[in-house]
């Protein structure tokens, strides 16, 4: 099943005129990011065993005639009109060439004020990103996926309020997620109780917003549909490598890459299931593909055709790289831990510190050879590094698809789905690891060949209605506890194993906080506060059934 899936994937949008396989495809995109000879036998291998896959763009169109690699851009947004359809003109140039663009809104004046340079009043942010999805929308009609926009406005803009509440009706902004940026001095006031303080009053309507409606604003959306995200403006820039350059303002479409204007970033990630080996890790396997995945993603820095020179220059300044995991759940069954559990957390925390030491490392080994980021001096690395930044966690969304595993470190969905198909037809898509397992279980349990199919066939029919399988009593508990799907685990759970991984990555982190549907406002309002307590760069929390379609699918992306 896992393999007709990644063979419908790869026909609808990654194999070039000519090719028929996944290897067809290493083949060319080896053969574009290798040095020489050896370079490129080992970046095959590593991409055709799954040990490693770059993001989609790399994949669609390395070696081809317009090899634009990178999955994630942030784009400034001036005050002025002229500036304003300057970062529209960019951002379709981007998405264009497959690439997913990040914007922060909030130099925009507010609504019906007068634009200082240039005359004219301003139409605010939230109609200026109506102009950016609808752009979004019609350059999708040509291209091969659609666009992903984030759209960011800092907590203090008097359009604030209606920025929270522009995603109200479904459908509205569908090509954008949006989120708000949060200086710390607002999440003090949240977590000390004091936030009845004036935050901003709007300089047309008079209207007086004070923090503590902010923040309710910010709650009820996300009760109600899952938007905004959340950045923590602070906590983002405190981790800045390069300073002396400017802030972060905004990140790219899912969240995992803050990035300074015109920065641009080619994301990967390593397949961690494949580096278990009797429910330990391989620790020289991963460190070799961590190295080579280094070299790759460095390499690929100067392969890529920048869609911009602005682009081009920012980016070749920091030479930041986006190396992450994906199938982290799975690699917690294989091992039988449960994904909300401190030996999971340990678990993760040896693994991603593992991983940035050695990239860091290696990127240090590779400055010896080629040099520095040119914007290393007055960075905070002290010693010669090639690359400003190196880690971070993606969604993978089409790439785990790819490979067959759990995306990035986020828990299994469900243990069932269904994929529905054009034609109509319907799979139901059991989870490899769990099929097994449950086999197992249910062989444990003595029972003869015919009840056997029955009982699969009830543990089956309850996950498809339920979504768990937690209330099957006759199932063990140790097997109830292991399988355990996002549904089952709590927020804080969910937000322990963020704040593991954020410890040990350079960027951000893409992932949902699944909530159960009966949450109340009270419990995302301690979801936030952990979030930003727990030291993450921004949160992003999902309450089940709140939106039509509850699959896992990256938002804003097909
Ligand atoms: P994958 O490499 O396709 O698996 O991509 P991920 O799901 O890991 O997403 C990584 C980043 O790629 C996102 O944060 C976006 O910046 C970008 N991205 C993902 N999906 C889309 C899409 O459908 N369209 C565009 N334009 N960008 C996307
Ligand atoms: N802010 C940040 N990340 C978001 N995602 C979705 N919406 C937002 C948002 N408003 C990310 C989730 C998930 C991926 C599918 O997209 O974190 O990882």
């Amino acid at each position: 099943m896992n393999g007709a899936i990644r063979d419908h994937i790869l026909k609808s949008r990654y194999l070039q005129p000519g090719e028929k396989s996944f290897s067809d495809i290493c083949s060319r995109v080896a053969s574009a990011i290798g040095k020489d000879e050896a370079e490129r036998e080992q970046f095959l291998h590593m991409m055709e065993d799954l040990l490693f896959l770059p993001n989609s763009p790399a994949l669609m169109n390395a070696g081809t005639r317009n090899p634009q690699l990178s999955a994630c851009f942030v784009i400034p947004v001036g005050p002025t009109i002229p500036e304003i359809f300057r970062a529209l003109r960019e951002g379709a140039i981007i998405q264009v060439n497959d690439g997913g663009t990040g914007y922060s809104f909030s130099e925009i004046p507010p609504c019906g004020t007068p634009i200082k340079e240039g005359g004219g009043i301003s139409p605010g942010p939230v109609r200026i990103m109506e102009i950016f999805d609808t752009a979004t929308r019609v350059i999708r009609e040509g291209g091969r996926r659609r666009g992903a926009n984030m759209g960011v406005l800092d907590i203090a803009h008097p359009d604030i309020l209606s920025f929270i509440t522009a995603k109200k009706e479904e459908g509205v902004l569908e090509n954008f997620n949006i989120s708000v940026m949060i200086p710390d001095r607002y999440m003090q006031a949240l977590t000390e109780g004091s936030h009845d303080e004036i935050l901003t009053i709007h300089p047309i309507s008079g209207e007086v917003i004070s923090v503590r409606e902010v923040f309710s604003a910010i709650v009820e959306g996300i009760h109600r549909n899952g938007e905004p995200g959340v950045l923590f403006a602070d906590t983002i820039n405190a981790a800045n490598p390069t300073p002396a350059l400017g802030s972060m303002r905004a990140t790219n479409p899912c969240g995992e890459e803050p990035l300074l204007p015109y920065e641009s970033c080619i994301l990967g990630s390593i397949n961690l299931p494949l580096f278990l080996q009797n429910q330990s890790v391989a620790w020289d396997k991963l460190d070799e593909i961590t190295r080579l995945a280094v070299r790759f993603l460095d390499n690929a820095i100067d392969q890529t055709t920048h869609p911009l020179p602005e682009i081009a220059e920012a980016t070749r300044r920091t030479r930041k790289i986006g190396l992450g995991v994906m199938g982290l759940h799975d690699t917690l069954l294989l091992a039988g831990i449960p994904y909300d559990s401190e030996e999971a957390r340990t678990f993760a925390e040896e693994v991603m510190g593992f991983i940035t030491a050695t990239a860091i490392d290696e990127s240090k080994c590779c400055a010896a050879e080629l040099g520095v980021f040119p914007a290393w001096e007055g960075s905070i690395w002290h010693e010669p590094i090639r690359n400003a930044a190196l880690t971070t966690i993606a969604p993978t969304g089409t790439i785990s698809l790819i490979a067959g595993v759990s995306p990035g470190i986020e828990p299994v969905y469900s243990f069932v789905s269904i994929r529905r198909h054009t034609a109509g037809r319907e799979f139901e898509m059991i989870h490899p690891v769990f099929k097994r397992a449950l086999d197992e279980e249910i062989a444990r349990c003595g029972y003869t060949e015919s009840a056997a199919e029955v009982k699969r066939r009830e543990v089956i029919d309850h996950i498809r209605a339920t979504g768990t399988l937690r209330n099957i009593d006759w199932l063990h508990h140790s097997f109830r506890r292991l399988y355990r799907s996002a549904g089952d685990i709590s927020p804080d759970d969910h937000l322990r194993m963020q704040a593991a991984f954020q410890r040990h990555t350079h960027a951000a982190i893409a992932k949902t906080i699944n909530l159960r549907s009966d949450t109340i406002m009270d419990e995302i309002t301690h979801a936030i506060i952990s979030a930003w307590t727990l030291g993450l760069k921004g949160v992003t929390c999902y309450r089940i059934g709140s939106r039509r379609d509850t699959v896992y699918r990256p938002h804003g992306c097909s």
